[in-house]
């Protein structure tokens, strides 16, 4: 099976109006608000489009999300009628963000053909995300985090005072806030927001080199979709934290697999994938959504693993035909 372009377009559709909906409620301090705005119109628009599509990763387990669950089918067409996808989406990514109007919200999904994206419980996940520069780089896990940092700097012919990392401000990265900082490299701790901070560090001019910590598993699951089309590459752990994730994990049948290091191709295995991101508030990569009279423009970049594609799609939304006022 593969996404047709037809197909294609509609997924950029999707986000495109997720991210619509979630910018008008940028800096009301709402930020379940905001996510549940952008949960509507993102399902309202999967159920638009021409597949039997799955939801592999979403808001919550069935019992708890009554929208986009995990397991939920979403589409017009029953399986067996037209093409069945797995869809990871995140309606918005970086609800705080949006909820203050900080940078770096997108409404972001993955797709692909049957099983190309792991059912990652929304857990905790330890990650490094890195570009195509460092992809072969002898990044590890769990080596000492100024190997890692020699090895990043080594990659991008660099000194390691000359890398950005980007970390989540958490209690929790202490140690790796501070184990950067003995190296020598320069951070950016960010409020929320690894997964667009990891597209970021996958392209040149970002002056991002690297995205380190414990972030969600679900994230990382959309992240390694992101880094096949771009070429980057994701090194990941499930990382239960406290004794509820531990019990998730133990309900799965994931204990097992637990200790298993990760990397993009895991996580999202297949071979149809797609990638489609649409800037809320405004990013590195992408501008947030700008409203003016008589329509709205966005900013997607949109990724197709087996057509070998990478566009940035900037969209003028025209509501009203009589608006003459076209930025360029
Ligand atoms: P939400 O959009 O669901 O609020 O998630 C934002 C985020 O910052 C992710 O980018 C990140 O992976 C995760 O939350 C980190 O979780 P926590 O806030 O619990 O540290």
């Amino acid at each position: 099976m593969t996404i047709d372009s037809a197909l294609e377009l509609g997924f950029v559709r999707v986000t495109e109006l997720a991210a619509v909906a979630a910018a008008h409620t940028m800096g009301l301090g709402d930020r379940k608000g905001s996510d549940r705005v952008a949960v509507e119109a993102m399902r309202e628009e999967l159920g638009k489009m021409p597949m039997a599509g799955r939801v592999v990763i979403g808001e919550g387990e069935r019992d708890k999300a009554p929208m986009l669950y995990v397991g939920e089918e979403v589409g017009g067409l029953k399986e067996g009628e037209g093409p069945m996808i797995d869809i990871a989406v995140d309606p918005l990514e970086g609800t705080n963000l949006c909820a203050t109007g900080e940078p770096g919200a997108i409404a972001v999904l993955a797709a692909s053909e049957t099983g190309g994206l792991l059912h990652a419980p929304d857990i905790y996940m330890d990650k490094i995300v890195v570009g195509p520069t460092a992809r072969k780089a002898p990044i590890h896990l769990d080596a000492p985090v100024s190997e890692n940092l020699r090895h990043l700097a080594d990659a991008f012919g660099r000194e390691i005072n000359e890398l950005t990392i980007v970390v989540l401000e958490r209690e929790r990265h202490e140690r790796l806030i501070a184990d950067i900082r003995q190296a020598g490299a320069r951070i950016r701790l960010i409020g929320d927001g690894d997964l667009s901070a990891g597209i970021a560090a996958a392209v040149r001019g970002t002056e991002i080199h690297a995205v380190m910590g414990i972030g969600g598993a679900p994230e990382g699951v959309i992240t390694a979709a992101a880094m096949r089309c771009l070429g980057g590459e994701i090194f990941a752990r499930l990382k239960p934290i406290g004794d509820d994730q531990k019990q998730r994990v133990a309900d799965l049948g994931l204990s097992e697999n637990i200790d298993a290091l990760l990397t993009r191709e895991d996580l999202a295995p297949g071979n149809n994938l797609l990638f489609c991101s649409t800037g809320v508030t405004g990013g590195q990569l992408q501008r947030g959504v700008r409203f003016f009279g008589g329509g709205y423009r966005t900013s997607t970049l949109f990724m197709v693993l087996h057509r070998k594609i990478i566009r940035f799609i900037d969209t003028i939304h025209r509501q009203d035909l009589e608006s003459s006022v076209i930025f360029q």
